[in-house]
């Protein structure tokens, strides 16, 4: 650093993007000169080892102080062999299979010159017209905090050693999935204690789990934009939590501060934002163009600068990229490592846990003894559509179709395939229903896969109507009307309002963007091969009206009843969800025992207490709630166990219920299993009225159960 001129330095500071045409990789007029200068350290979307060499080369050899550059992309479920979407993968609750599927992400981009992924977004969101719900890992923030740890932990794994693994970017710090209304950027606003609460923990989660790198977000909080927010950068992330990485802003949203109203211009955007403790700028320029002047004028202290780019240099020197810039480039590990076929096979395994079984009347599914299927909808045979949004450098050409999956089912003779699109995704084009319906009439089961196109989810892509786009519903209520029994597949990226296909469809079952092996897995689903084990990790709405709806609401001073008028409820729809948090059917039925609660006393406790009264704790005792669990059908399956809790009554007012354990098992036809939870007092920490963290002694419910509604209770009470 003392070799760096004021230039230089603010060169490290600056991220800026390369392209991708359709004869491959391109570079914007005056970037490879920045590189030569040494004004920019850091490149995002160049992947491939041949283009990352070729940028690196230039770094290294040509310019002054031969610093090399870092490479960054949003892998977010996958490099080339894509994953199911992240919302997906959530609801399996396999933390170890995320971190699996991180893992291998991470390895691809590895292999292809990548050092560091813009992932893993862990925003909570309540909110479905949000787009990029699909990209996180639910509503709940215990879950979601698991999940920031799991992904953070398979993106980055122990160290750099092997050049395999990337570095992680928590984003988007912070509060980004709750924009009013839904649209994406828009403005957030809420309580400090709620942003502590229900949106802090996942970030600070991911931080704990080592993630190297954190991105700010778009949005304002309280007022003032993330990547001009001193509070937000120096005080939460790094003074509280300890946060020893590098911030970097999302894409130009330095800029972006001068349209929130919050600068006056560039030049006082890129000062709000170095004071606020923004190390890395990206594709704003503002650094490039005015950080200079600014430290020259005193506006930004030099030690400002100097913390940011020892924090981007220690990066660089852990990442090992000072003792070989090329440690990344292996023409032959990229060969090797990019689409193998051990990650078809892990991208199959993990879509298989992420599907959701929401519907099955009369054991409609799987499909056994049916003759004659009819594969209908316009997302059965485009199978590009299963990589879903933000798929990194996946080809939709080379995702396996429901189509194709069943093409070969049918070969075997097991059954005939009939196949139709019927419509298209969106648009009112009803010419193809004819066909269909003939399709469907010879049929013995109908399997309708329908739900929104990949460009409906994600970034920029808030729809403020969640029900089927086109007359997909349409082309369902004439399959339905055919009398024969109608399975649904959706294909979607958030929770959707389908409350009549809810109603009239036999079976439903959830599949959100799948990725590569999306549609064997998706066969091997409906036809038995693998048992749905997926719960859901955000509510399902009966109505756009209900939005927001989550299972961790309060009580309020008139709780829901749907039978007087005067309390919190809707004329025209109940307050309960399509599906709730935490639902999920399998092909076999599990049945819950009654919950058991006993309390196990600190055994080094210096003064022992008397017995306690049973339903009694300190708080150094140990609650543990212990359920048994019986598969009383005829299949092994898996349940996911859930544990809720509720403080009954607080300095502050406390959800009727919160996450706060699960368990995944696996039984066989008629095994049993106890599954023991245990709880302390820390588990029971909030920010209470003084907005200290910690447990306040009372009365609790203990709530174990298949999902948020269906739930037993026992009450406890904390003492002194
Ligand atoms: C998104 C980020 C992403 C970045 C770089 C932005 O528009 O909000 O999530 O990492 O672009 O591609």
């Amino acid at each position: 650093m003392a070799l760096m001129t004021l230039e230089e330095k603010i060169g490290q500071m600056t991220l800026f993007t390369t392209d991708w045409g359709s004869t491959g990789p391109t570079i914007r007029e005056g970037y490879e000169e920045d590189i030569r200068k040494g004004n920019c350290g850091a490149l995002f979307n160049s992947h491939t080892v041949a283009f990352t060499r070729h940028l690196q080369e230039i770094a290294v050899k040509e310019s002054r102080l031969h610093i090399p550059l870092i490479f960054g992309y949003d892998v977010i479920h996958g490099y080339k062999t894509i994953f199911p979407v992240p919302l997906a993968e959530s609801c399996s609750w396999d933390l170890a299979a995320m971190e699996n599927t991180a893992a291998i992400a991470a390895k691809e981009a590895a292999a292809a010159g990548l050092h560091w992924t813009f992932a893993p977004m862990v925003d909570i969101s309540r909110e479905p017209r949000w787009g990029r719900v699909m990209e996180g890992g639910g509503e709940d923030t215990y879950l979601g905090s698991l999940i920031a740890e799991a992904r953070v932990k398979g993106f980055q794994g122990a160290n750099f050693d092997h050049a395999d693994r990337v570095m992680a970017c928590i984003k988007h710090f912070a509060g980004y999935g709750a924009p009013i209304a839904g649209r994406d950027y828009n403005t957030v606003d809420m309580t400090e204690r709620t942003f502590r609460d229900i949106y802090l923990p996942t970030y600070i989660a991911g931080v704990k789990a080592g993630a190297m790198t954190i991105m700010t977000s778009f949005n304002e909080l309280d007022g003032v934009p993330s990547s001009g927010n001193k509070w937000l950068l120096e005080d939460v992330l790094r003074k509280e939590n300890g946060f020893h990485g590098f911030i970097v802003t999302d894409y130009t949203s330095i800029n972006e501060m001068v349209n929130h109203g919050y600068s006056k211009d560039d030049a006082q955007a890129g000062e709000q934002a170095a004071n606020a403790g923004v190390d890395m700028d990206m594709q704003g320029a503002v650094y490039q163009r005015f950080l200079k002047n600014s430290v020259e004028a005193g506006r930004v202290p030099m030690q400002k600068i100097d913390d940011a780019v020892r924090r981007i240099l220690t990066a660089k020197f852990e990442l090992g990229l000072f003792k070989d810039p090329y440690r990344f480039c292996n023409v032959q590990r990229e060969k090797e490592t990019v689409f193998s076929a051990a990650h078809q096979q892990a991208a199959k395994d993990m879509a298989h846990k992420s599907i959701v079984l929401l519907k099955n009347e009369n054991n409609l599914l799987p499909l056994t003894n049916k003759k004659t299927i009819a594969l209908i909808g316009p997302l059965a045979a485009d199978g590009s559509q299963l990589i879903g949004p933000w798929s990194g450098a996946g080809e939709g050409d080379k995702c396996v179709s429901m189509l194709t999956a069943f093409q070969e089912r049918a070969k075997k003779g097991e059954f005939t395939l009939l196949h139709a699109n019927g419509t298209d995704i969106s648009g009112t084009d009803k010419k193809g229903f004819g066909e269909a319906l003939e399709k469907a009439k010879q049929s013995d089961v109908i399997i309708a896969v329908v739900g929104e196109s990949k460009e409906m989810s994600g970034e920029a892509a808030a729809r403020a109507d969640l029900g089927l786009p086109g007359v997909q519903q349409a082309l369902v209520e004439e399959l339905v009307a055919t009398g024969k029994p109608v399975v649904v597949v959706l294909m979607n990226g958030r929770p959707l309002v389908i409350p009549w296909i809810a109603e009239h469809a036999n079976a439903i079952v959830e599949t959100w963007w799948t990725g590569t092996q999306g549609g064997p897995a998706i066969a091997d689903i409906l036809f038995g091969d693998y048992n749905p084990s997926a719960k859901l990790t955000m509510t399902f709405p009966r109505s756009m009206g209900q939005i927001p709806i989550f299972y961790n609401q309060k009580n309020t001073g008139r709780p829901y009843d749907p039978n007087s008028k005067w309390n919190t409820r809707y004329l025209d729809e109940p307050n309960t969800p399509q599906y709730p948090f935490g639902y999920g059917l399998s092909y076999t039925t599990f049945a819950y025992d009654s919950l058991v609660i006993t309390i196990q006393q600190k055994a080094s406790a210096s003064t022992p207490r008397p017995p306690s009264k049973g339903e009694e704790f300190s708080v150094t005792d140990t609650v543990h709630a212990s359920i048994k669990i019986t598969n009383t059908g005829k299949r092994a399956g898996e349940e996911i166990v859930q544990l809720y809790v509720r403080d009954l009554v607080g300095s502050v007012t406390r959800p009727v219920k919160e996450l706060k354990g699960f368990k995944k098992i696996k039984l066989e036809p008629g095994a049993s299993q106890t599954v023991v939870f245990n709880i302390t007092a820390d588990q029971l920490r909030f920010y209470s009225a003084d907005m200290t963290f910690k447990a306040e002694p009372g009365d609790f419910w203990i709530m174990v159960g298949p999902d948020s509604e269906r739930l037993q209770k026992k009450q406890i009470r904390l003492v002194e």
